[in-house]
């Protein structure tokens, strides 16, 4: 198994590019499924969420042609909407979206229930709600979905809380029912906006993505595209907190400035400098950070992907910080871990006390789930001495060449198998 291994105190300095959005990735590829027309796609992340999806897709009848790292040509005209069950189906969130997919085009599907980051119960009954209201009957047996409609009629729903995934699947469903749908308390993340513009750029006709409400008219067909994926806001995110939590001065390009505001609002009230440009954000800091509250919510709210990475920064605060998680009932698994390098930190419920110290010391971690392992390697950034994180797999779902990107901003961090024993003992010597 590889791990990082990570020499800390370095101030991160210089620019870094963010690569596309992983969960824009994962909606649009399931949603070329729609189809029976060749889709580019470009910015697409290296990343292996999305290596796992396209292998799903081409494991049920899709081919897939990969242009360069980072753009793909899908084909889904031999796609088969029965039985979709596949080891790579099985272990990514995203694959879900595939059931609303081929509802909307074959008007059934059988999908395997997916996998995904274990952050606390992740149930799909609103995902399944809305398929119903269209005019599915919607079973789950033997680990599979299974949903079958003798039409897909528009109707008008309303979600029990602002879901992505149930937003983004309900949306696939619709795009070609008769009628009009209209979704209600709908989630507003850039990544639910990304996917409809893809939608709309091959012939859907989706109103209002980014607001509560969206109106979809159902649409007999839809046409090939080209699209282009938004930038991760997440991954941007993390690099504006690894620059403020190594005290360094990071220029991060590629990003729309509009989608970190909720980060960026947090960082600037906690001291750190950020200049935003037009597609890029610098951030730097020179001193310890003030602490603050914080509460995850839906976007525009701090999102719950970047909360992590913000306790990793806050352990080193000066003063007491509450994060309360708002989405997910169990993404505090990482604070044992970060306990183990020093910092103090006290979990109740869904609401994290931190008590910022002055230093972290280096320790043998294990990263619990994507966003947890990103916070492990900031806390490793800043620590005295040198830190393992394993379980890397998890980072590498979502961070693309995460740890070259760090390397060219002057971070010392290097990917190696945890048995290479002579290999950690080279890297000792070199950098202690
Ligand atoms: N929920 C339900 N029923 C549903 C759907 C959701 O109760 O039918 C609940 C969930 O349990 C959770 C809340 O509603 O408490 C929000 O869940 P949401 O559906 O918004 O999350 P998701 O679609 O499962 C996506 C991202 C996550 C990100 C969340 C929130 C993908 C593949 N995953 O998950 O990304 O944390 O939205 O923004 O898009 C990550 O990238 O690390 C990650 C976990």
């Amino acid at each position: 198994m590889d791990q990082y291994v990570i020499k800390g105190g370095i101030p991160l300095r210089g620019e870094v590019s963010i690569s596309g959005a992983k969960n824009s990735a994962l909606g649009i590829i399931a949603a070329t499924a729609l189809l029976d027309e060749p889709v580019t796609i470009t910015n697409v992340p290296e990343i292996r969420d999305i290596e796992v999806l396209l292998r799903a897709m081409e494991g049920i009848g899709a081919r897939i042609d990969r242009k360069d790292a980072h753009t793909v040509r899908i084909n889904a005209k031999g796609v088969s909407p029965l039985a979709l069950d596949n080891e790579y189906l099985r272990k990514i969130r995203g694959s879900y979206y595939l059931i609303g997919a081929l509802l909307g085009r074959f008007k059934k599907a059988q999908v395997v229930l997916p996998g995904g980051c274990d952050i606390g119960p992740r149930p799909i009954d609103q995902h399944i709600k809305g398929f119903e209201k269209l005019g599915a009957v919607v079973e789950i047996k033997h680990g599979m979905v299974m949903a079958e409609a003798k039409a897909l009629c528009g109707n008008h729903i309303y979600l029990d809380m602002a879901s992505v995934g149930a937003t983004i699947n309900i949306m696939l469903a619709a795009v070609l029912a008769e009628g009009q749908t209209i979704i209600e308390n709908t989630a507003k993340e850039p990544h639910v906006v990304d996917v409809a513009n893809f939608l709309n750029s091959m012939g859907a006709n989706i109103k209002g993505a980014g607001t509560d409400v969206i109106r979809i008219t159902g649409v007999d067909k839809l046409h090939s595209t080209t699209y282009s994926i938004i930038p991760d806001q997440i991954e941007a995110g993390t690099f504006m907190i690894a620059a403020a939590a190594t005290k360094g001065d990071v220029v991060i390009k590629n990003v729309i400035p509009k989608h970190l505001e909720a980060i960026t609002a947090k960082l600037v009230e906690i001291g750190v400098g950020v200049e935003e440009l037009d597609d890029a954000v610098r951030v730097y800091s020179n001193e310890r950070c003030g602490n603050t509250h914080i509460k995850t919510l839906p976007y525009p709210g701090f999102p719950t992907d970047m909360q992590a990475q913000m306790v990793a920064l806050l352990v080193l605060s000066n003063g007491t910080s509450v994060i309360t998680e708002g989405i997910f009932e169990n993404r505090f698994k990482y604070v044992d871990e970060l306990i183990r390098m020093g910092a103090s930190i006290k979990v109740e419920g869904n609401t994290a006390v931190v008590d910022g110290v002055e230093g972290l010391t280096g320790a043998m971690l294990s990263a619990s789930d994507l966003r947890a392992g990103a916070a492990l390697v900031i806390a490793g950034l800043t620590a005295e001495g040198i830190t393992t994180v394993e379980n890397i797999e998890f980072i590498e779902r979502g961070y693309e060449r995460f740890e070259d990107k760090i390397g060219k901003l002057g971070g010392i961090i290097k990917k190696m198998d945890s048995e290479d024993e002579r290999a950690l003992r080279k890297f000792r010597l070199k950098v202690c």
